[in-house]
């Protein structure tokens, strides 16, 4: 199936390089996004990256995400697949294995079942991971308005879990993944994407 999905720490530029990707395809293509790519998603957006004033606890932050999935994949990217669309969608399960699993330090084979749960065994064929040094993402990052949500304010050391995990999760299944560099300008990350589709989707 033709799904294929953008992963990356903050500020990597996956979600205009998501953009420029989808732009490839037309019509053919869904462009969407977690979290928020539903109306439920959307007031489960707002719940998790705004600031509370009691710590958030991590399995609930991690089931809010896999909430949010849950809808996602039976509002929205199903159907797409069904019609034939090719699904292009910045950020999905990676995400939560990344920064819940490996940077707040869930169970990963917990968060494997869960997904299992909430996607009905939905995975992308295709994970492009825009990869860069976390403090040349974080300075990207925190140079946008409003300043940091609550995922981003935290410290260096979670990115850089964070982005140890995403390495990880490539070098043991290279047949999904590609990992591009995620350095220089937007043409140039543009032009790596598309080298590292290739083909896809075949
Ligand atoms: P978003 O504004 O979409 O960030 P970005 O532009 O970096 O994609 O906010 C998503 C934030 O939520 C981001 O900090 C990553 C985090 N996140 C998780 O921690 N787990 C998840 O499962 C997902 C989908 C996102």
């Amino acid at each position: 199936m033709p799904f294929c999905t953008f992963e990356g720490i903050e500020g990597s530029g996956k979600s205009t390089q998501a953009a420029r990707f989808a732009a490839r395809f037309g019509a053919r293509a869904l462009l969407t996004r977690e979290p928020g790519g539903t109306e439920l998603g959307r007031g489960v957006r707002e719940l998790l990256l705004t600031k509370h004033p009691h710590p958030v606890a991590a399995a609930a932050e991690s089931l809010l995400f896999f909430a949010d999935r849950a809808q996602h994949v039976s509002e929205r990217l199903r159907p797409a697949l069904a019609a034939g669309q090719v699904v292009i969608c910045d950020r999905y399960v990676e995400s939560s294995l990344a920064y819940q699993g490996y940077g707040r330090g869930l169970d990963l084979d917990a968060l494997q079942r869960i997904a299992a749960f909430a996607t009905g065994g939905l995975r992308p064929d295709l994970i492009l991971l825009l990869d860069l040094p976390v403090e040349a993402g974080l300075s990207r990052a925190r140079s946008r308005a409003g300043g940091p949500d609550r995922l981003e304010a935290e410290d260096v050391a979670f990115h850089e879990r964070v982005r140890a995990g995403y390495h990880a999760m490539a070098a043991a299944d290279p047949a999904r993944w590609r990992v591009v560099d995620a350095t220089g300008g937007e043409d140039e990350v543009a032009a790596r994407v598309a080298a590292a589709a290739g083909e896809w989707p075949r």
